[in-house]
Formats: C-alpha cells, sequence, structure tokens
C-alpha cells in the first residue's frame, strides 16, 4: 500500500469513529496517525474513566448464566462491550479452534468443522491450515463475530490429556509453523484470533489448579517456543492465558510468562485475554493480564470498577490500565475490525465443506497396510462395516471446541448433566463412512453391524471379504482419560473380529494416541482422527484409493503406558474430573514437568532409546518415494537441500523431515524443518528447507546459544527411521 492511500485509509477510520463535529475536524486538520500504535495511543487518550474499564473485561454469552445477554451480541463465549462515541466496536468473540463453535447447540445457524487439530497437525501443511483459518474466520464474520477463540497449541506432553484432539502435535517448531500459518489465515479476514492457552496446560485433571513444575531452559525450548514461533509468523491479537499454574503462580496471573516472558522478551503487541474463569485477582493486571473474559465464571468482576479505583489511586494502575486499552486497540486497528465489521450473511457450506474434507484428505495417516490390503480391491463382494457409528457420521471431541452443520449432530450421546450438559456430549457429524463406502462399491454388499455385540459383529466379518471396523475414543475438555485403551470393551472387538477375518481394516477416530495390543492380526490401520464435516466422504476415498494417503504422525504412538514419562496420571487417584471445578481453596497439584522437560514425546523416546508403537512423522502411502541425498548449506540460518523422488506408479504426498542429531554437546533429536511434496509418478524433486537456528541452540543464561562446532544432520521419514546423518561446521553465536 502506498503511503498516499495508507493515509487516506487513516483518515477514514478516524471519521469512522468519531462524532462530534468539533472532533471530527480536529482529526481531519491533525495528521491522522496511521500505525496502530499511534491511533491505540491517541483513542485510549480520549477515553473517560468509566470507558477505560470497558475493554478490559467481557462477559460469556450464554443466557444460561443469569447475566442479560445484548441484544447485538451472537451466542457465543464472549462479549466485550465497545465505545461507540470513539467508533471502538464490540468484541463478539467464538470459539473456533476447529470450527465456529456450536455453544452446546444454542446456535443453530450450523458451520463447517474442521477435523481435529491433530488431524491438522497430520498436514504437516502451513497452506492448508492458513486456508482452514482463513474459511473459519469467513464464517465467524458472517455469524457476527470479530474475535476467534482459535489456536490451541498446547504440546502434546500427555496422550491421556482430554484437550490434544484441539492441539497440533507434540514438536514446537511444527506446532509453530502449522499455528502461525492458522492465524494469518485467521486475520487475513479481519478477524483477530488468539493463540491459546498460555502456558503449558497440558491435562485436564485439575485442569482449574494444577501447577506445571518445570525450569525455565525446558519450557523456553518447548511449549514456549511453540508460542514464540506461532506469534513472530502469525502475529496474533490476543494470547488466551491458561488455567493452570505454571511455577506455583496462575497462569493468567504470572508475571513471568505474560510480563517477562510474552512483552518483554518477545515484544508481543497484542493483549492477554483470560481463559473464561481463570481470574483470581485484580492483581493479575500488573502481572500481565490484559482483558478478564466471562468474568460471570470468576469469583468477582475484577477489572471493571474495582480496576478503575485501584488506577485512580494507584500509579502502577493506571499506567497499566492505559496499557491495557492500548494494547485491546491496538490490536483492533492493525487487524482491521473496525474497518471490517461483522456482516450476517448465510455461509458458503459448499466452500467451507470442500475445505474441511481436503483437510481431512491429507490429515488421514496410514499406519498399517499388510500385503496391499489398501486400497480396497474392487473385486471385494462382500464388505462388512462394524461399530463406530459408521452409518450416521463421524465422532467428534467434546467441550467449547464443538463445532456442528445446520441441523446439529447426527448422533449424540450424553455424559453428563448440569449447565455445560451439552458440551459434554458426544456428538457425531453428520457424514457417514458407511454410506461413502456405498456409494464407491455399487457392486458389492455392504452391510453395516453397530459393534455392540462381539458375537454379531465376528459373524457379518466371518462371511465378509473384509471387515472395516470403525473405533472410537472420545476425548473432551475438562476430562482425562485413564489409559490408553479403547474404550467400552472395543479393543476386544477388534481382535475378536480380526481373529475371525484375517482381511480386518480398523479406522481410528481417536483424540488422541493409543494402543493397539490386536495391530498385528489386522491387515490395514488407518489413523482417521476426529476428520470433521466430510470425514466419511474423506475416510472412503482413503480406503478406495482416490486419495493417496499421506498424513504423518504429528505425536508418537507409545507402546506401552510405562514408557510415558509419568506412567500413572497425576491426581488420577485423588482428583475429581470436573469441567469448570475450581477444586478446594488452595487446593493444588504438582506435575513435574522436569522429568522430560523439553524432551518432549519423540525426543523423550530417543532418549530412554524406547521404541514407541509409531513414531513421530511416520505415515505410509500407496506409492513409494527415495530421499536424499542431502546437504546442508551452513550460515546464520542453515538450509536443508534435498530431493525426494516418488518411486511408485501413484501420484502422492511426502513429508521431508530434517532432524538434528548431534551437536557437539552430543546426540540429540529435533525436527529442525520440514516440508511436504506432492509428486506425480517418477517425479523427483530438490527441496530446501530453512532451519531454525533455535532448533540448533540451547537456551542458557537468558540466551539462545549455538556452540561452535559440528552439527549433524539426518533425514527422516519419521523421528525412528532416519537416513545417514551429513556432519556440517557451524559458528558459535548467542542472541
Ligand atoms: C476453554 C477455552 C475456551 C473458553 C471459552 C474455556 O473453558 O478453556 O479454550 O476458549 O472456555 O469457551
Amino acid at each position: 500500500m502506498d503511503m498516499g492511500k495508507r493515509r487516506k485509509t487513516a483518515l477514514g477510520w478516524a471519521m469512522v469513529g468519531l462524532t462530534g463535529i468539533t472532533t471530527l475536524a480536529r482529526a481531519q486538520s491533525s495528521d491522522v496517525p496511521a500505525d496502530p500504535d499511534t491511533r491505540a495511543a491517541s483513542t485510549e487518550r480520549q477515553m473517560s474513566d468509566d470507558e477505560r474499564v470497558r475493554l478490559t473485561h467481557g462477559i460469556m454469552a450464554v443466557p444460561y448464566l443469569g447475566s442479560k445477554i445484548p441484544a447485538e451480541a451472537p451466542f457465543g463465549a464472549g462479549y466485550v462491550e465497545g465505545i461507540p462515541r470513539l467508533g471502538i466496536p464490540a468484541l463478539t468473540e467464538t470459539d473456533a479452534g476447529l470450527g465456529v463453535g456450536y455453544v452446546g447447540g444454542l446456535r443453530k445457524d450450523g458451520a463447517t468443522a474442521l477435523p481435529s487439530g491433530l488431524a491438522m497437525g497430520a498436514t504437516w501443511d502451513p497452506d492448508l491450515i492458513r486456508a482452514g483459518g482463513a474459511m473459519v474466520a469467513a464464517e465467524a464474520h458472517a455469524k457476527g463475530f470479530n474475535v476467534v477463540l482459535a489456536g490451541g497449541i498446547n504440546l502434546v506432553r500427555e496422550p491421556r490429556n482430554g484437550r490434544n484432539f484441539e492441539y497440533l502435535g507434540e514438536d514446537p517448531l511444527h506446532t509453530g509453523i502449522l499455528a502461525g500459518a492458522a492465524v494469518s489465515g485467521i486475520q487475513s479476514r479481519h478477524v483477530i484470533s488468539t493463540l491459546k492457552h498460555f502456558a503449558i496446560n497440558s491435562m485436564e485433571t485439575g485442569r482449574q489448579f494444577h501447577n506445571a513444575v518445570i525450569d525455565d531452559a525446558a519450557l523456553r525450548m518447548s511449549d514456549l517456543l511453540a508460542f514464540e514461533i506461532a506469534i513472530e509468523r502469525g502475529n496474533p491479537g490476543a494470547i488466551m492465558c491458561a488455567y493452570n499454574r505454571v511455577g506455583g503462580q496462575s497462569a493468567c496471573g504470572n508475571d513471568y510468562l505474560l510480563n517477562q516472558v510474552l512483552k518483554r522478551d518477545w515484544g508481543f503487541k497484542g493483549f492477554v485475554m483470560s481463559d473464561w474463569g481463570a481470574v483470581h485477582g485484580l492483581d493479575y493486571a500488573l502481572s500481565g493480564l490484559d482483558q478478564q473474559s466471562g468474568a460471570q465464571l470468576d469469583d468477582k468482576l475484577y477489572f471493571g470498577g474495582a480496576l478503575s479505583t485501584a488506577a485512580q489511586n494507584d500509579p502502577r494502575y493506571r499506567a497499566r490500565l492505559a496499557d491495557m486499552n492500548r494494547r485491546i486497540l491496538r490490536s483492533m486497528f492493525a487487524i482491521g475490525v473496525d474497518r471490517d465489521p461483522p456482516t450476517r450473511a448465510p455461509i458458503d457450506v459448499a466452500a467451507g465443506a470442500q475445505v474441511a474434507q481436503d483437510i481431512a484428505e491429507r490429515s488421514i495417516v496410514l499406519l498399517r497396510n499388510r500385503g496391499g490390503a489398501l486400497p480396497l480391491a474392487a473385486s471385494a463382494r462382500r464388505i462388512a462395516v462394524i461399530g463406530g457409528h459408521a452409518d450416521s457420521g463421524v465422532l467428534s471431541g467434546g467441550g467449547s471446541s464443538q463445532t456442528q452443520g445446520e441441523g446439529g449432530p447426527i448422533v449424540t450421546i450424553p455424559t453428563a448433566a448440569g449447565p455445560f450438559a451439552a458440551v459434554l456430549t458426544q456428538s457425531y457429524q453428520a457424514s457417514s463412512p458407511l454410506r461413502a463406502i456405498r456409494a464407491r462399491s455399487p457392486d458389492a454388499e455392504v452391510i453395516y453391524r453397530n459393534g455392540r455385540y462381539i458375537a454379531d459383529a465376528v459373524t457379518a466379518a466371518k462371511h465378509s471379504d473384509v471387515a472395516i471396523i470403525f473405533a472410537t475414543q472420545w476425548m473432551s475438555e475438562g476430562l482425562d482419560a485413564p489409559d490408553l485403551s479403547l474404550p467400552e470393551g472395543q479393543d476386544a472387538l477388534i481382535a475378536a473380529v480380526a481373529a475371525a477375518n484375517p482381511n480386518t481394516i480398523v479406522v481410528l477416530e481417536n483424540g488422541s494416541q493409543v494402543l493397539m495390543p490386536w495391530l498385528d492380526k489386522t491387515a490395514a490401520v488407518v489413523e482417521a482422527w476426529y476428520p470433521g464435516a466430510r470425514g466419511g466422504e474423506a475416510i472412503a476415498r482413503v480406503l478406495f484409493g482416490d486419495v493417496n494417503p499421506s498424513g504423518r504422525l504429528p505425536v508418537t504412538f507409545p507402546a506401552s503406558i510405562a514408557q510415558l514419562p509419568r506412567p500413572e496420571l497425576p491426581g488420577s487417584a485423588t482428583v475429581e474430573p470436573s469441567f469448570i471445578g475450581k477444586g478446594k481453596p488452595g487446593q493444588t497439584l504438582d506435575v513435574d514437568y522436569n522429568i522430560e522437560g523439553a524432551d518432549v514425546g519423540y525426543r523423550w523416546f530417543a532418549r530412554q532409546r524406547a521404541t514407541p508403537l509409531f513414531g513421530f512423522g511416520f505415515g505410509l502411502s500407496y506409492t513409494s518415494f527415495d530421499h536424499g541425498p542431502m546437504s546442508i548449506l551452513p550460515g546464520r540460518q542453515p538450509t536443508a537441500r534435498f530431493a525426494i523422488q516418488n518411486s511408485g506408479k501413484r501420484a502422492g504426498a511426502d513429508v521431508g523431515q530434517v532432524y538434528l542429531v548431534g551437536t557437539p554437546a552430543g546426540a540429540t533429536l529435533r525436527l529442525a524443518g520440514f516440508q511436504r511434496v506432492d509428486l506425480k509418478p517418477g517425479e523427483r524433486r530438490t527441496l530446501e528447507v530453512t532451519l531454525d537456528p533455535r532448533i540448533l541452540a540451547t537456551w542458557r543464561n537468558g540466551r539462545w546459544q549455538i556452540l561452535a562446532g559440528s552439527y549433524r544432520f539426518a533425514l527422516g521419514r519419521s523421528a525412528t527411521t532416519l537416513g545417514s546423518p551429513v556432519t556440517v561446521k557451524l559458528q558459535g553465536r548467542e542472541w
């Protein structure tokens, strides 16, 4: 944009924002600031004392909490009143990590459900994730929202964590790159995005009070690094702090996380909003919190009158209050929510569904394919489809991220009573795998058994050429899984079906990693995650070979629970699972993350020399790929150059994964860069991937440090299948 145009636009905004003629005249005659910081500062200066605490708190915009919901507020997670006199719009907030939130059925208008976070992580494809973000933001905008509570990026440290399906994976670089793309897609539609939950919100047990114990260096090199990379790439308008404590301090009142790391070290210019019900004191403002969200869920409205009084009496609060407002305004202006207000309009259902299907098709991971059992042979005459409500739809995860198309879920199985019952219901999206399978096999007899009785499923499998069994693991916000089994006897069901028919294909719809005690007995295993609005079609297209599977695992699948850093889930014996429970006064639950430290997931397995069931980065294809050779170009930002060739007969996609395997300090294993590539049969491409220097560095004494010496890299098919290492000498440096 040239400067002249920029000025004019800025003047345009000022005119929209100001009402009185005198003010308008002043705005026109003075040189209206174009940049969001200056605009934010000048707007903040015009606020009255009352107005100064308007943007600093919001309500949860649902009727069942007893508060009056303003007519202009669409049902959704949050509403923050605007200041029309100054042209400042209200903030209308919806959950939208996996699509615009369904709010437990309060919204009947339907939105496109994306596949789960781990599914998106399995695509390793930032462009696709950016498109997903843009689609969701367009739908949010058309439903009256200008803020989406998206960007769930807690690293998967704990496979039993109920919310892993909202997150992207276990590696900070992979998560940071994909989350940055999601945010940039969202904000391209003039909708503010959050990244959440800051930080180390890795399990749901004692979710409102558990305390993450971890050293600064380990945290900087893992969970914080994911946020740092995502913030740099996506420039989110807001960060949502977490429920849990970190180092003994509530994450939303945490000076270290908010003031020191986020705002000082990373120079974050946006605002920090609390999670819903996560504010426990006025002094959180001094610790760096800028906005109290869903205030009905807290004990008090801290960031209203109490904050105003504090600001009149205490210069520290006065300064913070100005800063809080400026940060919120800055994000509004920088992202453009004021100049492109949400306008209610029908959403483009078909376009949204296509984006969801594209992501699902690229997210499905083929884990096992004995003797080319897949794609399904046209010769199969009788196919038994078993279990998982495959006749109706595909599973989705529970909690605030729930998204449903028009008409709502096709199958619902309640799990709880009370005000949040609908949010905690097992819900299936109306995309039937059975229907899609039938559509692709008109000459075969396709029978369905619900899998409730093993005997029934076994009989059906015995009399079929192939048995396709859909296994589900419902996971939810507020609830961790006790172990890594498939619930409700499904492991036994699969074992029995596989024993009855060796040509058994398992399709998993799961929230997080599971064990597979039946693996060796099956012909094929397809990891479909929670596959979203068009999940049934995507699964069928993979099964029949219309789509060549190309997903790669974004998490390590352990071979046993004993391999985990914490074989016993902390608090599982003492803490009652609760969606909103804040615990008894003073209740805490320390979770020792120093066990693995920065060695999350595959790095922990490498350190323990433990062999997982499936490694991070793993995934099969219907074609084959040759990798390498690889060379590393040294420099401040080293680059890996390598070739990948499709050596098979079908078009397909592969992901080049570059791992750091050795530093002057010794052996290590860290994903240092990656790139997904589509290749026709026989096609060979040379790829260049720049390597983030922080992956090569260690956080020491408050700085990143690269030691001078030899670094070894390997091209991996996964974190456990690495090519021969390439050595390069790097100069030492610190920053
Ligand atoms: C969740 C957030 C969500 C918020 C608003 C909380 O319970 O932790 O992820 O954005 O509710 O619905």
